[in-house]
């Protein structure tokens, strides 16, 4: 039997979808239930062999998966499952699953694309075009995708799949990532360099893909900034905790970087921020994930962990307790 759990997003499942997980086993109600507070919840916790659920719906605590005797599989059908489950959860052996693999094409593709325009210089000569004074560097004999060398900070999901689509290129990858082997390095075909310092030294653009944890706060702060060489850019689609963002707004007023960034504190920013003015500094209000059209991946990844999980094949993509303090 399935309960459908939801929060900010309703109706994401499609009829064709939601015909498929009927056939998984008896869909307890249709209508997602987006708080525990909602009268159905009893009837729905009681019977639920398994939950699927999407973006905000309501954390499995202890006392929750007191009233679900039954559960063994909640399929997450959104990036980042933490808030959504507990110690608990997993103490009962319930399998959770996420859709992160499945945002992460999003993010990777704005990220790619973003990686793409700025080694051509594309952000900035827009801006030279409006006024040829904008305080911004610009040096046409270093512009271009050929040859050039871009740093990824976290070869996570999206990390791996901006890797994969940079490969067509021939742009050259360097990755700092502490839990990335040598062997899976050479695997990615990437050089892996230890030194974050060293590596923003070495690059022309670095890209932010490491979740927001403790040990990644604000591992792009000053120091790190100073290190990347005149005119490079900083892609932030990851989180804005990773980057010191007063330390970015000195370095891009300055004019020396440039920055693309979908993720900002606060996110969104209001419109009258210093970081909306700066002509080197092209800001998105968190978009990069799965938005429209794109939005069915993760509804079609929730229902084939459903799928495999009732044929009793393995997750494509299992969630375990061990690896939540490096996920994001
Ligand atoms: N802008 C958006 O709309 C959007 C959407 C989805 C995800 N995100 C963000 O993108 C980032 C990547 O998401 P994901 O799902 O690919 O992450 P993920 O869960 O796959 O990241 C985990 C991996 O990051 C790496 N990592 C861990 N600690 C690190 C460290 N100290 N330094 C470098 N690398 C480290 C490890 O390889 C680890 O396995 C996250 O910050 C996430 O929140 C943003």
């Amino acid at each position: 039997m399935l309960g459908m759990l939801d929060g900010m997003v309703e109706h994401l499942f499609t009829p064709a979808q939601l015909a498929r997980l009927a056939a998984c086993g008896e869909i307890l109600d249709p209508v997602p239930l987006s708080s525990w507070d909602d009268p159905r919840t009893g009837v729905l916790l009681a019977d639920a062999e398994i939950l699927v659920g999407h973006w905000g719906c309501p954390t499995l605590t202890e006392a929750v998966l007191d009233r679900a005797p039954d559960l063994r599989l909640f399929a997450y059908g959104a990036g980042t499952v933490k808030w959504q489950v507990t110690d608990a959860v997993f103490a009962r052996g319930v399998t959770v699953t996420s859709a992160a693999a499945a945002n992460a094409v999003s993010v990777a593709e704005y990220a790619v694309g973003a990686i793409l325009l700025a080694n051509k210089g594309v952000f900035v000569v827009r801006e030279l075009q409006r006024d040829p004074n904008a305080r911004v560097t610009f040096d046409a004999t270093r512009i271009g995708n050929r040859g050039t060398r871009v740093g990824i900070v976290g070869a996570s999901l999206v990390g791996r799949l901006v890797i994969e689509m940079l490969r067509s290129t021939e742009i050259c990858v360097a990755v700092y990532d502490p839990y990335l082997s040598a062997a899976e390095a050479v695997q990615l075909g990437v050089e892996k360099v230890d030194d974050l310092d060293a590596l923003c030294a070495s690059v022309r653009l670095l890209s932010i893909h490491a979740p927001d944890i403790p040990p990644t706060r604000e591992m792009i702060g000053a120091a790190q900034l100073a290190a990347l060489p005149d005119g490079a850019t900083v892609v932030n689609t990851a989180r804005p905790a990773l980057v010191d963002q007063d330390a970015l707004v000195a370095a891009l007023t300055s004019g020396r970087l440039s920055a693309v960034l979908d993720v900002t504190e606060p996110d969104p920013l209001p419109a009258d921020h210093p970081l909306l003015a700066l002509p080197n500094a092209f800001v998105t209000p968190h978009v990069a994930g799965a938005m429209g059209n794109e939005l069915i991946r993760l509804s079609e990844l929730a229902v084939t962990e459903v799928e495999r999980f009732v044929r009793g094949d393995p997750p494509l993509h299992p969630v375990v307790a061990a690896d939540l303090d490096r996920i994001a």
